[in-house]
């Protein structure tokens, strides 16, 4: 690693630490419904605690129900000496921290310093610790205060997760052969240089998801009123890539309900909403002749009941004797939901920040890490 990591001499008993999590995690009706991210935490959570340090906890959580972190507090509440506090009172409950306990800021983006990277709003939240921690690995791509700020104020250091994260990830840059990429979501607009880099990286990409509707529209098929990217972006090249793969079924949905159709079948009064099955029979000929697999995002607007084509997917890289890396927050929500987290290699708690690294490798928060005073 280029950067400085966490280890037991940088904390004794009492140690200020500032820790930065990434706690947006799905919440319904006030609970938390996906612990992953939490659990991920643990291991620098459970140390904290160990080593007696005094840490002051600051993550986000974007707008669902109403932006608080107070489901996720309830939570932490079980297992930890924890206390919650809005940014404003922070820093006198800070001062009345015990060895081995917490306080957990409010939402750290309900402060405009801290998407601005307000170099004064920095300095102020550097003042919780003697050092900073960061642990979120899954918001590194965002060049905020609590990501890239702090570390120009304070001695810095990588949490276990985000070590292992950027470990791991690491691994595509040089991997074991063959080597599948399957790509899926939407926007092209963002994913295109993760594209290019993987075509000349892997030994086929599979580009499926909303991705594949503006391919099918370059061939000239009708994809009605399907979802396609916002920008308008040639992707002839791409496409005839002789390492590209993309769905050669789709399931749509008209008014006669849902049909699978070849792409040049779709009519203008059709959606597709996911991938068909003999699709999911071709990528499963890839598995097999892969020894390891990066995916990253779903074949189908699962959210709307167009899971199968993701669920396929899922099951097919979790049975294979591939080495697995996946992430994403919609995989995750699929191969949470089935069960099967367990039976990836590695499942990334990065979405944004996952692709960001993979096409960048790095991000704005390792690159802080890196230069940090400490
Ligand atoms: C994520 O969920 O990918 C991270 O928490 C980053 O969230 P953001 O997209 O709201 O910055």
């Amino acid at each position: 690693m280029t950067f400085p990591c966490l280890s037991r001499e940088k904390i004794i008993s009492g140690t200020r630490v500032l820790l930065r999590l990434d706690l947006n995690v799905p919440i319904k009706e006030g609970k938390v419904t996906d612990d992953f991210r939490i659990l991920r935490s643990m291991k620098t959570l459970e140390f904290l605690v160990s080593s007696g340090a005094r840490t002051v906890i600051v993550a986000h959580i974007d707008d669902k129900e109403g932006g608080t972190l107070l489901p996720v507090f309830e939570y932490l509440k079980k297992k930890f000496k924890i206390e919650f506090s809005s940014f404003k009172e922070a820093g006198r409950k800070a001062a009345g921290l015990t060895p081995g306990s917490f306080l957990f800021i409010e939402n750290i983006r309900e402060n405009e310093g801290e998407v601005e990277n307000d170099e004064a709003f920095a300095k102020e939240l550097s003042m919780f610790g003697s050092l900073y921690i960061n642990e979120a690995f899954s918001v590194s791509h965002r060049p905020h205060a609590s990501i890239v700020g702090v570390p120009k104020f304070l001695p810095s250091y990588a949490g276990f997760l985000f070590e292992e994260e950027v470990r791991v990830l690491s691994e595509v840059f040089n991997p074991p052969r063959p080597f599948l990429f399957i790509l899926g979501g939407a926007k092209f607009e963002t994913k295109i240089p993760l594209i290019q880099k993987f075509l000349k990286l892997a030994d086929h990409c599979f580009v499926g998801g909303a991705l594949a509707n503006d391919f099918f529209k370059v061939k000239g098929f009708e994809v009605g009123t399907s979802r396609l990217s916002e920008a308008v972006i040639d992707l002839s090249l791409i496409l005839s890539h002789p390492k590209l793969s993309i769905p050669s079924d789709v399931v749509v949905k008209s008014d006669g309900g849902k049909s699978i159709k070849k792409p040049e079948e779709v009519k203008s009064t059709d959606v597709i909403f996911d991938a068909g099955p003999k699709t999911v029979e071709d990528i499963k000929k890839l598995i097999l002749q892969s020894k390891f697999v990066l995916w990253n995002g779903p074949l189908g607007n699962y959210e709307n009941g167009f899971a199968s084509g993701t669920e396929a997917l899922a099951c097919a890289v979790s049975e294979s004797k591939c080495r697995s890396i996946v992430g994403g927050g919609d995989t995750l929500a699929v191969i949470s939901k089935l069960g099967i987290l367990d039976k990836f290699s590695f499942v990334s708690t990065g979405g944004g920040a996952m692709l960001d690294f993979l096409a960048d490798e790095t991000l704005p928060g390792v690159i802080a890490l890196e230069k940090s005073v400490g």
